[in-house]
């Protein structure tokens, strides 16, 4: 369907399921076991309502922020995805690109398709994330934290915490071919074993499942970027993670692609609010997985997060290039303003942490 036609982020996904081949799509789509996270992660969304005012002046609606110091027209990032080639030539270059374009940020993944300057250089003016998963060679991420430290253009360092192993993704396995691997695999093993053709599984196979709270010093002595953790899922890790330092956290449990059964995203940021307040205040907390509207982001703001991360949405738009993400983060940004009017909010500063905005009944 042509790009003019798409009208919600839903739409992309449902494009790419028929425009892109049955492997990217399972890939794409695809996530642990039997998908209960996945499913729980979009509609605990839609179980948390608003309490709009009405009688307010909204003509002017803003919606700038800033996450990680960094100041954006819009709350939201890309988030980092392995391997956006098998979503289209383009790759990761129309993700950043098409971020840019639009004023949100592009995560880069470590296991992007394409050199991380050469995504950078999409969009030399915009401000990225780095995703990091620690390699069982330590080395490489010893190497790899050396090349970020000269790229201006990175402002954070989002080390990836829920994918000790990489975990059974079965539409992704059944499909027994392999079109594409990362460049930070290049020459590594890849491809279909007796488990299946997981793309996942065959391109995480370097990750460090050794990896612990020991080792963040290590990181640090690598970097001086700020460090967020994602896919933190429970208030004792938070509570960790800001003792130990860390400027960020992203409640997160990898949209469904780590642990089947890991609570629904919402669930978490709504126990840390309960049981450890002081989170939100000491540290920057951010949320992902299902969130597919702009009134989901408003959303989150009410719950405390200062920004929210967008998967696969993006990773569909990658099929119709830099304007295809372009085209999807407009639609976000345009739903997150009409949301706001119609709730009676004209600044995201007004809303977070208020759960006055909210109405959480068929959560409690
Ligand atoms: C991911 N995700 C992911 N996370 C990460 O830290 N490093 C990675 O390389 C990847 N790769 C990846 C590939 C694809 C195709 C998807 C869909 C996801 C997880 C991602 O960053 C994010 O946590 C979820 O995608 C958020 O959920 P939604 O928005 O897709 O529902």
């Amino acid at each position: 369907p042509p790009l003019s036609s798409l009208i919600n982020l839903e739409d992309f996904e449902r494009a790419f399921e028929t425009s892109g081949s049955q492997k990217a799509w399972a890939y794409t789509s695809g996530a642990s076991n039997d998908l209960l996270t996945l499913e729980a992660n979009k509609s605990y969304w839609q179980k948390l309502w608003f309490r709009p005012r009405v009688m307010k002046n909204v003509a002017k609606v803003n919606t700038k922020t800033k996450m990680m110091g960094c100041e954006v027209p819009m709350p939201v990032w890309i988030c980092p995805m392995g391997i956006a080639k098998t979503a289209g030539p383009e790759g990761e270059t129309a993700l950043g690109a098409g971020a840019a374009a639009s004023g949100i940020v592009h995560c880069v993944s470590t296991v992007a398709s394409y050199p991380v300057e050469d995504i950078l250089s999409s969009a030399p003016d915009n401000p990225f994330f780095f995703q990091l998963y620690v390699d069982k060679q330590r080395h490489k991420s010893e190497a790899l934290l050396r090349k970020l430290e000269g790229l201006e253009q990175v402002k954070a360092l989002m080390i990836t915490c829920d994918l000790a192993v990489v975990s059974k993704r079965e539409a992704d396995e059944r499909i027994r071919t392999q079109e594409v691997t990362s460049v930070y695999m290049t020459g590594a093993k890849s491809g279909i074993d007796k488990k299946g053709a997981g793309v996942a599984r065959s391109t995480g196979s370097f990750i460090d499942s050794t990896f612990s709270w020991d080792d963040l010093a290590w990181v640090r002595k690598h970097t001086k970027l700020p460090i967020m953790l994602k896919g933190i899922q429970s208030v004792e890790d938070a509570k960790t993670a800001l003792a130990m330092g860390c400027a960020g956290i992203v409640v997160s449990n990898h949209g469904g692609r780590a642990l089947d059964s890991a609570p629904a995203t919402i669930l978490v940021l709504l126990e840390l609010r309960r049981d450890c307040p002081e989170v939100f205040e000491k540290m920057e907390v951010f949320v992902d997985g299902g969130v597919r509207r702009g009134s989901d982001i408003l959303k989150a703001f009410c719950l405390g997060a200062k920004g929210v991360g967008v998967g696969r949405p993006f990773q569909c738009a990658v099929s119709y290039g830099r304007e295809g993400v372009e085209h999807a983060a407009g639609i976000l940004q345009d739903e997150l303003e009409t949301a706001m009017r119609l709730c009676g909010v004209t600044s995201l500063e007004e809303v977070r942490g208020d759960m006055s905005f909210l109405n959480t009944a068929e959560l409690d």
